[in-house]
């Protein structure tokens, strides 16, 4: 038997496990968010107050009959304190919805229609990570913790 027989199967493999590694290193991780660095929070509280309070307010408490579709078929925006379910998201997809939006089809259905702007266009990732790093900073532990685990449990 020829022992060369089975070398073009390997070298497939091989080949798909390259590409594999390739795709998954054009995709920059999300940056850490780190709810315990104080210059990451520092930042994440202005930049909360300048682009994120007008709607999920300025205490984080949303707005009203948020759960509620307003007859344009559109969401009131949720509140990021511990009565909403900002913290139920582990991070990549907390990152990546405030990044991307709720329009591009990948957080939503394709043709849903939000008023959750994507920031990718106007905030850097650091300072996307710090919003969210300061609303995290302000829940009461039990919801830091739900959030922690399964942040770990998607491989955050
Ligand atoms: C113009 C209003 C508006 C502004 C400004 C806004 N949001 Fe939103 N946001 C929404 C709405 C509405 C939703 C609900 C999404 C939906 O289903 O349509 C939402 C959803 C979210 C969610 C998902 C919450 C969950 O539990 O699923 C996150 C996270 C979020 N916003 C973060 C932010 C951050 C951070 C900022 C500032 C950088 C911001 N938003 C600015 C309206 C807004």
């Amino acid at each position: 038997m020829d022992r060369h027989s089975g070398s073009p199967r390997w070298s497939r493999a091989a080949l798909v496990a390259v590409a594999g590694m390739l795709v998954a290193c054009s995709e920059p991780p999300a940056p850490s968010i780190d709810a315990d660095d104080r210059a990451l929070v520092a930042l994440g509280k202005r930049l909360y107050a300048s682009h994120c309070a007008r709607c999920h307010g300025a205490d984080l408490a949303g707005q009203p009959n948020w759960r509620q579709r307003r007859a344009d078929g559109r969401l009131p925006a949720p509140p990021h304190d511990a009565s909403g379910h900002t913290w139920h998201h582990p991070d990549a997809m907390l990152f990546g919805m405030v990044k991307e939006g709720f329009m591009t089809g990948v957080h939503a259905p394709a043709g849903y229609l939000s008023d959750m702007p994507a920031y990718g266009g106007l905030l850097d990732d650091r300072e996307i990570a710090a919003t969210l790093a300061y609303i995290k900073s302000t829940w009461p532990a039990e919801q830091r913790r739900h959030q922690a685990k399964i942040s770990r449990q998607a491989g955050n």
